[in-house]
């Protein structure tokens, strides 16, 4: 349907009868994005993950999202059955705190599941897309990839890509009908947060359930919304950054010191 509404998406997003694929949908936001999806009536929901959450009437691929020829293998699989997909919540992800000076092979994991993943996949289907002038990606970052994670360098840097990849994805192929949403929430309780006390620094402005998150993100893609922060705080803390830089970093080593060191 036509975005009526001043967002950057030409169209929105409604999920009744669509073909929706999610990675890392075994787990947390992914899991509920999945619920959230079946209970808007999506024709078929799919879950691509490392591991089988055996979800009803959910289709499950195991695959490492961080490999294109794996995802190559997965989606020509899914277009055997499925002549378009309508929907990709590109959402597996992991984080890891770590000093940046970490591993060539720590960094090449977080790397490829944090943002080459997005980039096989839109390898995979963009051509189709853009022929059937329809299609949507859901790219999960952060508010990390707007703001920072102190702590983890590997999760602020993977996470800055993702914001600026899906911008590209945006720019770049908005005009020609397909839709892009970048998902940037603060700490949702998941399994990836359930070890950090509060959620840590991510959890200082309060943690979401991941169902609120999913309920938000759909609501926000049915008016053709481009960037989703479930956390409203969050676009107070991109203004405050892009108003005084040199301020926002200061005020960031003190969180560094409060959290990390
Ligand atoms: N939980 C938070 O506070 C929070 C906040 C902001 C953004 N995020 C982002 O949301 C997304 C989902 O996070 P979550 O909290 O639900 O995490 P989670 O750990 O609960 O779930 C992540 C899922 O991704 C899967 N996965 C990991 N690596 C994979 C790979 N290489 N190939 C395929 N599947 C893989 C895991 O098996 C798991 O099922 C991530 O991108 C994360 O960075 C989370």
């Amino acid at each position: 349907m036509k975005n009526l509404n001043t967002f950057a998406n030409q169209n929105t997003f409604d999920a009744l009868n669509k073909v929706c694929i999610v990675t890392g949908g075994s787990s947390g936001i992914g899991h509920a994005l999945i619920n959230e999806l079946q209970s808007r009536k999506a024709k078929k929901v799919i879950n691509i993950d490392l591991k089988n959450s055996n979800q009803d009437n959910v289709d499950y691929y195991n695959c490492d999202v961080g490999s294109n020829d794996a995802i190559k293998i997965v989606f020509e699989e899914i277009y055997k059955k499925f002549e378009h997909i309508d929907l990709i919540c590109c959402n597996a992800g992991i984080a890891k705190d770590d000093d940046g000076l970490a591993s060539e092979e720590h960094w090449n994991t977080i790397w490829k599941t944090n943002v080459l993943q997005h980039i096989n996949i839109v390898r995979n289907c963009i051509s189709r897309m853009v022929s059937k002038k329809n299609g949507w990606f859901l790219i999960t970052a952060s508010a990390a990839g707007l703001l920072s994670q102190v702590g983890s360098a590997t999760y602020s840097t993977t996470k800055h890509a993702t914001v600026g990849f899906a911008e590209w994805l945006s720019i770049t192929y908005g005009d020609f009908g397909v839709g892009v949403s970048l998902l940037c929430p603060q700490g949702v309780n998941t399994p990836m947060t359930e070890n950090i006390k509060n959620g840590g620094v991510a959890g200082i402005n309060g943690m979401l359930e991941a169902s609120e998150v999913a309920k938000i993100t759909l609501e926000e893609m049915s008016k053709g919304k481009f960037l989703i922060t479930p956390h409203e705080v969050v676009r107070k803390y991109i203004k405050i950054k892009a108003e005084d830089p040199e301020k926002w970093i200061i005020g960031m080593r003190k969180l560094y010191k409060k959290f990390v060191n």
